[in-house]
């Protein structure tokens, strides 16, 4: 069933807005991390059949209520006041296919039913989900997802130094990769080593994943990205691609990419899904 239609919302115009938002779901990296990560812990632990599909199981829907939280973060991006951006994942924009009130409401409604998803998700103990809600909370609040927008904005116009810009990306975007990564460890009772290591891990890859979107935005077309590329350019942002130019940003990624992956030997075979994932995640054409 489509996630849209386990959201009760009797305001016509906001399911209108809130289904055309989730039915055109984008890549959706963010739950496949989340995902991978739960199978990879849940078959290291080699705890059975059962109880690794009850981990992939609980990851599946804590990794939708994080699409929900990556999908409102991206709707508000997109406004006026942000980024003003027409054109995503090929379509227009939630304020331009509806209007700006609309956007930002749905934009809150996303993020409050990410919760309440969390909190319904079986086979979860109540206190892997308290862990959740505060791991997925603080990723997207002042210190992660909306700090880092607000730096993002700021910085617009400025140039900022490679320390300062790379705070920017770990909290604007690598803070819900991070914490996509973290949750699936949650959903599989990941032990605290594993943990260590993989917080390590999904810095890393969060970070690269940015640093890539910069360098995209310079080098695919808009018809490819499904959002208007050279944006970055125009609006004068502080990206890796300004800092320190295409070829050495793509590299930096790459090798923020083998650090990553270098962290999920200790995983053995069970790490293949997700060392493929994270390959993806840097080597992505959109
Ligand atoms: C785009 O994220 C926004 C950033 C955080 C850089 P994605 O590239 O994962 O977007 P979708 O979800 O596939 O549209
Ligand atoms: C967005 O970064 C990060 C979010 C928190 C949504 P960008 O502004 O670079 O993302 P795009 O390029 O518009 O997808
Ligand atoms: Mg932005
Ligand atoms: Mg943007
Ligand atoms: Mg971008």
């Amino acid at each position: 069933m489509a996630l849209s239609s386990h959201i009760a919302c009797s305001d016509p115009g906001l399911k209108a807005a809130l289904t055309y938002a989730l039915e055109n779901p984008g890549k959706q990296l963010r739950s496949r991390l989340c995902r991978e990560t739960a199978a990879m812990v849940a078959t290291r632990a080699l705890s059975g059949t059962e109880s690794v599909n009850n981990a992939i199981e609980s990851a599946s829907q804590v990794g939708e209520a994080i699409e929900c939280l990556h999908t409102y973060s991206l709707i508000h991006d997109d406004l006026p006041a942000m980024d003003d951006d027409d054109l995503r994942r090929g379509k227009p924009t939630v304020h331009k296919a509806f209007d700006e009130a609309t956007a930002i409401l749905v934009g809150d409604g996303l993020q409050a039913f990410a919760f309440e998803w969390v909190a319904e998700t079986d086979g979860l103990s109540d206190n892997q989900k308290i862990q959740l809600i505060r791991l997925l909370s603080k990723s997207v609040g002042f210190d992660g997802m909306v700090g880092g927008q607000a730096m993002d904005i700021a910085a617009e116009g400025k140039s900022l130094d490679v320390s300062l810009l790379k705070e920017v990306h770990l909290r604007k975007t690598g803070a819900l990769i991070e914490a996509s990564v973290l949750a699936g460890a949650i959903c599989a009772d990941a032990t605290e080593t594993q943990t260590s290591a993989l917080h390590q891990f999904s810095r890393n890859i969060g970070l690269a994943f940015q640093v890539m979107d910069d360098v995209l935005d310079v080098t695919a077309s808009s018809e490819t990205l499904g959002k208007t590329a050279g944006k970055d350019i125009t609006a004068d942002k502080s990206t890796y691609v300004a800092c320190m130019g295409v070829d050495a940003a793509r590299a930096y990624a790459n090798e923020l990419l083998d650090e990553a992956l270098a962290l999920l030997t200790p995983f053995g075979k069970a790490a293949d899904s997700l060392i493929v994932l994270s390959r993806l995640l840097v080597h992505r054409d959109k």
